[in-house]
């Protein structure tokens, strides 16, 4: 029927409530896509918590999946659903764009930073244990392998999205080892590409820096371990006013999951009290992805049009709207 199949995981909380919102959008914008709902909850097979095998072969059967949030314990229990799905997939590269949202005020204007986070090792291969009582290890697992593949990924990323300038973030004044490995590996993928300009920062400093003065990372494509992209990517989301509207997209060889940063929020869950904008935005990326485009900029200037006018927002972003009559205001902003 001439339709894209997409997978959508709707997640846990507030899931369902802001999938909804994208299917609805999407219908009323005649986007060319059939979603397909699979359900991850964990399973237990041959004494080991697996996703649905149904689930796995949905995302490689349709090669682009779209995720909700879904929580992840703390301490004990199965390691986060969100970190096996990027696992499973091999999604080794985590695309974190943070824009200032036109007509959306924060203390910073006009940021448009782009990180790039390494996705599948780091603090985040989930190595650890307990030498002696009250010592634990945590290993943070570094490879040249995966350094590579991230690295080579952030300077292509940037000739696509016409930047010209890469950035690595760091630590390797302590990390020695493995921040170091990390470090020269960008120092050598950086020399296959000649007409971008490469330099290296120190987090810490990176930290400082953008918080005062976020415009001179506009021009940049940052680069860094897991999870100091995982932090970092936060406070950029801080600058243009949270977690509710910082879309990301997990990409592979084979196939990508885009999904919003944010969690699940069990607090507001089922009260049509959720902001869908990042999960929106995070499916913008996923159009242009796919190649979609004019459909992604249709209905991103809805959406932002939606904001500006400030009348149908959600709690979060300071209005007073339910997640459907934001949702109906961008159907109605629709070209
Ligand atoms: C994110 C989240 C995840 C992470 C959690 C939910 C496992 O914070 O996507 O940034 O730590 O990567
Ligand atoms: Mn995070």
């Amino acid at each position: 029927d001439g339709k894209y199949t997409v997978t959508l995981i709707e997640g846990d909380g507030i899931g369902p409530e802001i999938a909804q919102s994208v299917k609805d959008i999407y219908s009323a914008a005649n986007v060319p896509i059939k979603w397909e709902s699979v359900d991850v909850t964990p399973r237990l097979k041959d004494g080991k918590t697996v996703i649905p095998d149904e689930a796995i072969e949905s995302v490689n059967r349709n090669y682009v999946a779209l995720k909700g949030p879904l929580a992840t314990p703390v301490g004990k229990g199965h390691v986060s659903l969100n970190l096996t799905l990027r696992r499973t997939f091999n999604l080794f590269a985590n695309v974190r764009p943070c824009k200032s949202i036109e007509g959306f005020k924060t203390p910073y204007d006009n940021v448009d930073t782009v990180l790039i986070r390494e996705n599948t090792e780091g603090e985040y291969s989930g190595i650890e244990h307990v030498v002696v009582d009250g010592v634990v290890q945590s290993i943070k697992l570094i490879t040249r392998e995966a350094s590579e593949r991230v690295l080579r990924f952030a300077f292509q990323h940037a000739e696509a999205i016409g930047r010209k300038k890469v950035r690595a973030v760091h630590k390797a004044t302590i990390m020695k080892m493995s921040d170091g490995l990390f470090l020269s590996t960008a120092r050598d993928v950086a020399k296959e590409f000649p007409h971008i300009e490469f330099d290296a920062e120190l987090l810490d400093n990176t930290c400082l820096k953008m918080v005062t003065d976020p415009l001179p990372y506009n021009d940049k494509v940052l680069v860094m371990p897991n999870l100091y992209g995982d932090i970092l990517s936060d406070m950029c989301a801080g600058l243009i006013g949270g977690l509710g509207l910082t879309p990301s997209g997990n990409i592979g060889d084979e196939c990508s999951i885009f999904e919003a940063v944010h969690g699940s929020a069990p607090d507001i869950a089922g009260k049509q009290l959720a902001n869908p904008t990042a999960l929106l935005l995070s499916s913008i990326m996923m159009l242009q992805h796919m190649g979609l485009n004019a459909h992604a900029t249709n209905i991103q200037n809805a959406i932002f049009k939606t904001i500006a006018e400030g009348k149908s927002i959600t709690g979060d972003l300071g209005g007073k709207a339910k997640t459907f009559e934001y949702a109906d205001a961008v159907i109605k902003n629709l070209k």
